[in-house]
């Protein structure tokens, strides 16, 4: 396993589209521990392949529910609700920003042994599958932001001291 570089905004390969995988070669679970791995080390809890600079329909998410969810080819089927609260991403260090998603999301994806299978996220698990999915449209959350980026290190002293 290894730590992989995180692109960050500005890099091209961000606003690219990804391919979809056909088969999950050792490479390509290489690549999925390594974005375990990279994901952890970073403290974020979703990655997506091109972050790391690997042009593939790929996820990887762990809102820490006690689950590592790898999603090959995803695509979300159902969305119900919205929620609105401040998002993160590796790719755009040290800030944060207010984003819409829904509160809901039904996702269709393939896992690491190419299985089909569906997932339902409610909350911080359905707005991760939603900024994962995103990227793999070459989109990021700095799109779809709602009023100016912040930075994180300062909305966190405002939490600690409201409390
Ligand atoms: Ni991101």
């Amino acid at each position: 396993m290894a730590i992989r570089q995180v692109r960050t905004i500005g890099d091209e390969i961000l606003r690219k589209e990804c391919k979809p995988v056909k088969e999950v070669t050792p490479r390509i679970k290489e690549l999925i521990e390594d974005m375990f791995e990279t994901m952890y080390e970073t403290n974020g809890v979703g990655l997506a392949a091109p972050q790391v600079g690997v042009l593939k329909q790929l996820v990887v998410i762990d809102v820490e529910d006690g689950n590592q969810y790898v999603l090959i080819n995803p695509e979300i089927i159902e969305t119900e609700g919205s929620q609105t609260g401040y998002e993160g991403c590796l790719s755009v260090p040290g800030k944060s920003g207010i984003v819409t998603r829904p509160y809901k999301v039904k996702v269709r994806a393939y896992n690491e042994n190419m299985e089909q299978f569906e997932l339902e996220g409610e909350e911080l698990l359905a707005r991760a599958i939603c900024h994962e999915c995103d990227h793999l449209q070459g989109q990021l959350y700095v799109d779809i932001v709602e009023g100016e980026l912040e930075d994180t290190e300062s909305l966190m002293e405002e939490e600690e001291e409201q409390e």
